[in-house]
């Protein structure tokens, strides 16, 4: 049998670890400190809402934690992703150099797999220690709270009750409020399927899950009015489940929780119907109302009876609450809901209504005549 001689593959190209190694290295280590002084020291406010000023302790952990991963972990990408596009290039197959060459062999460096190997694994075992120390913050606070309050999600409004108010406030007539340098305990819990408490600048969120109960613990440190907004989808208008967290100095926190509690004590809060705008009415109907109630007669019904002569019926000359047809009257069925032998309608809490929609949608129905 005729013994076919393969051509000797013959190792050429560059010789160590090519030309502009080093010089290489030095520049992708300049731009490993620019970058972390960038992420440690540049106001990213335009990245990441309160970056240069955490409005809470616990934001400041978790900002530390995120700072330090990105520093290393930009290091990581940039040597690795780096080193790779670099000898692609130095050690590419030249034209003219026939099929089955090879470049430089190279088998183990054992120093080198040994440094790559315990440097990230230093720094993940660091990264680990410093999260569960910021977890078990989280869960347990660093001291005793000195306010307790709890959120309740709700299909689609969070529901914030305060020890010694009696009555709730709901996310879309009033803002969560906290006092600065107070430990805050927020304790968090659904009263029907799973929603998510989630405040960005405070950068803490929580399931909020009925039948369990989940902790917050941090303090807030700076002054603001921030967004709150539920990040788990939990039904068709979860898009609407948002509302505002107001941080403020301990004495204004005491005035305005000072203030709910007369309003409680003092019944509902009266709505100013005389402020209702017919038009915006409109629109809110078309969006709030119209799956249920039709612009028609009585009779004519969808789910709830038709709405166009609430005001002006000579067959029904009465609400379905048996009151006669005025503003107060259909405000009232608007705030609390009904529930009788013609169906039931959910409250102003559960229709996401504010003290104006109700003013809006009562001045609209009764310019319906
Ligand atoms: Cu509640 Cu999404």
């Amino acid at each position: 049998m005729a013994q076919t001689t393969a051509p000797q593959p013959q190792q050429i190209g560059p010789k160590g670890m090519g030309p502009g190694f080093w010089p290489y290295t030095i520049a992708l280590t300049v731009l490993n400190v620019i970058f972390a002084l960038l992420i440690l020291f540049a106001p990213l406010d335009f990245i990441m809402p309160g970056w240069s000023h955490p409005v809470t302790d616990r934001a400041a952990d978790i900002d530390g934690l995120f700072k330090f991963m990105s520093v290393f972990g930009f290091a990581i990408f940039c040597y690795v992703a780096g080193y790779v596009a670099y000898f692609a290039i130095v050690f590419r197959r030249r034209p003219g150099e026939p099929a089955g060459t090879i470049g430089v062999v190279v088998h183990d460096a054992p120093k080198l797999e040994f440094w790559w190997t315990v440097i990230p694994s230093v720094l993940l075992v660091i990264l680990t220690g410093l999260s569960i120390v910021v977890w078990y913050k989280i869960q347990f606070g660093t001291g005793a709270p000195a306010l307790t309050m709890e959120v309740i999600g709700h299909q689609f409004y969070f529901e914030y009750r305060y020890p010694g108010l009696k009555g709730s406030v709901y996310s879309q007539t009033d803002a969560m409020h906290l006092p600065i340098g107070k430990p805050v305990r927020i304790l968090i819990t659904s009263a029907d399927v799973i929603h998510q408490f989630w405040a960005p600048e405070i950068r803490l969120k929580a399931a909020a899950v009925p039948g369990l109960v989940q902790n917050l613990n941090f303090t807030p440190t700076a002054p603001g009015t921030f967004d709150v907004a539920c990040s788990e989808y939990c039904g068709v208008d979860h898009s609407v489940m948002q509302g505002k967290l107001v941080i403020e100095s301990a004495d204004k926190f005491e005035k305005w929780l000072a203030a709910q509690k007369q309003r409680a004590a003092a019944g509902a809060h009266p709505i100013p119907l005389a402020r209702g705008n017919a038009a915006s009415g409109k629109a809110l109907f078309a969006q709030k109302c119209s799956a249920c109630h039709a612009i028609a007669p009585f009779d004519k019904k969808i789910v709830g009876p038709g709405l166009a002569k609430l005001t002006d019926d000579p067959q029904h000359p009465t609400l379905v609450t048996g009151k006669s047809p005025t503003r107060d009257h259909i405000a009232e069925i608007l705030e609390n809901g009904y529930t009788g032998p013609i169906g039931a309608m959910p409250n102003r809490q559960a229709n996401g209504l504010s003290d104006q929609n109700i003013a809006d949608l009562v001045a609209y129905l009764v310019s319906l005549k």
